[in-house]
């Protein structure tokens, strides 16, 4: 999908299809004042004979509309104006696209940028339209046999703004909309995998794959041997009962100054948690392939950053293997020495996702990270606590935190902050070792956070638990690209304020 800017408050220009915006009763958006106009009052009419409310969503299409540049009108409900803010804006986006996709057009010109939307400027409101309609128009790999359906026309979508100011903020919110929607596209797609196709090897082939297209990554893959090498002796014991090899991926991407300090993102990349030996319950458990989102997420995001060229350093790191029971699988009560030093007694092999983020976290150290923030499906408890509309956001450091909060507001992906400390490393004291990998049920995401933090100790460190976002469930299963919005405006947020 091809994304533009175009000057055109007065709705004069020619297209495959001009959308519009209709507030509740009868009140026209600005561009639907000139078309109404053009239509010879058509669009009042409508309103008064019933035939358009104007309600959020609302959809009516105007083929070949006498009077007008376009080859059809798109009338898209609004709402009341006095409720209209950044949630009524995306909704009308996405019906757009699905009204658009049933039509023939080949390009159209959205209208609804000139809109007024609280807290949102023209560079936010042209970069959702670019996010909304790669989103929408995504396609999950699936491997049904049924011929595919064909790809809708749509190859062209134009922004309207005022003048040539506003056409400029447009153009580099759409630039960023569309690498967050090619970001999100990739990280849909592994996640929505099968996890006998996204194995741990896979992924490593995959961030190869990544490297090659865009020479400005530099990746490196371990196997085994080189994780054995590092002394990572938490992630060894999640590995250990799998027939699958474990990577550990270490992707770096060299756009800021040489030698500035990273931003270090890691990101869980469990291609299936059956639980281990503490093996899960049957009920939903095909969800567990989507355990590797954390790392699908970060590669994602690495992916959006070089396609826009930013300024600045990242290092991408996923461990990734299986979490699987057999003869072999660590067991309740193991207890094992991670990279740190410190020792852990693994007391539910469920709790997977902290053994090999902790050894992750020390990894990281080497970079000398500006930043380490870690992105993880870890806990069923964090989707009790917020359900499945905010990640979860723990950290160490009270600006890291509230840089990764007002990017979630931003960027409409947000995260509610969670609390970490002493109370909660006081739930996961073991008699045998250094810390127990559970510490109860009260507090679950709290705890598997705080366990993160004593590996993180004097690192500007953050844990993004997206269990609950990462995926939908139901009639919807599929991966969101959720957190990808998020870090992608926390990226481009630090290179504005360095
Ligand atoms: N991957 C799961 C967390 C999870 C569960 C995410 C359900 C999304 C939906 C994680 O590895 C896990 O199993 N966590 C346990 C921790 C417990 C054993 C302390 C959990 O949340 O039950
Ligand atoms: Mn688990
Ligand atoms: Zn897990």
């Amino acid at each position: 999908m091809e994304f533009k800017a175009t000057i055109d408050p007065k709705a004069h220009n020619a297209t495959g299809c001009a959308v519009v915006g209709v507030y509740e009763d009868g009140d026209l958006g600005k561009a639907a004042r000139e078309v109404d106009t053009q239509l010879g009052g058509l669009l009042a009419k409508l309103h008064g004979d019933g035939d358009f409310a104007g309600k959020l969503g609302d959809m009516l299409l105007l083929p070949a509309p006498a009077g007008s540049a376009a080859e059809r009108v798109l009338l898209v409900g609004l709402g009341a104006r006095a409720g209209f803010g950044r949630k009524q804006y995306r909704k009308a986006l996405q019906s757009t696209v699905q009204a658009l996709g049933k039509t023939g057009a080949k390009d159209a010109i959205v209208y609804l940028a000139l809109e007024d939307v609280p807290d949102l400027d023209v560079a936010y409101r042209a970069r959702s339209v670019a996010e909304v309609f790669c989103a929408q128009l995504y396609k999950i790999p699936d491997l049904k046999t049924n011929p595919k359906p064909k790809a809708p026309r749509l190859s062209s979508v134009s922004v309207a703004v005022a003048d040539a100011r506003a056409a400029k903020s447009a153009m580099e919110g759409l630039r960023i909309g569309a690498a967050v929607g090619s970001g999100m596209s990739l990280s849909r797609d592994l996640a929505n995998l099968p996890p006998n196709v996204c194995t741990p090897a896979y992924l490593g082939t995959r961030a190869q794959a990544l490297a090659k297209a865009f020479p400005s990554i530099k990746v490196k893959v371990f196997d085994a041997s080189g994780i054995k090498a590092l002394k990572m002796g938490a992630f060894l014991a999640v590995t250990q009962g799998s027939d699958q090899p474990p990577r550990l991926i270490v992707c770096e991407y060299h756009g800021g100054k040489k030698g500035a300090a990273p931003v270090c993102l890691i990101g869980k990349g469990i291609t299936f948690d059956s639980g281990g030996i503490s093996l899960k319950d049957p009920p939903a458990m095909d969800e567990m392939k989507f355990d590797m989102s954390g790392g699908a997420t970060v590669l994602g995001a690495l992916r959006a950053v070089v396609e826009l060229k930013l300024p600045i350093n990242v290092v991408v790191i996923v461990p990734t293997c299986e979490n699987m029971p057999s003869g072999g699988a660590v067991k309740p009560a193991d207890i094992v020495t991670t990279m740190s030093g410190q020792t852990v007694e693994i007391l539910n092999t469920d709790a997977e996702g902290r053994l090999i983020l902790c050894d992750a976290i020390t990894y990281s150290r080497r970079f000398k990270p500006a930043a380490v923030i870690d992105v993880a499906t870890l806990t069923g408890a964090c989707i009790v606590a917020l359900g499945n509309h905010f990640s979860g956001l723990m950290s160490n450091n009270e600006s890291l935190a509230g840089e990764l909060a007002s990017a979630g507001i931003r960027a409409d992906d947000r995260a509610w902050r969670l609390p970490i400390g002493e109370e909660y490393v006081e739930q996961l004291k073991s008699n045998f070792a250094d810390i127990a990998n559970v510490g109860g049920r009260e507090g679950g995401a709290s705890t598997a956070a705080s366990f993160l933090s004593k590996f993180a100790k004097d690192l500007h460190w953050a844990h993004l638990d997206v269990a609950g976002t990462a995926w939908l469930s139901g009639a919807q299963k599929g991966s969101t690209g959720r957190p990808i919005p998020l870090l992608v405006d926390f990226l481009i947020n630090r290179v504005r304020s360095k």
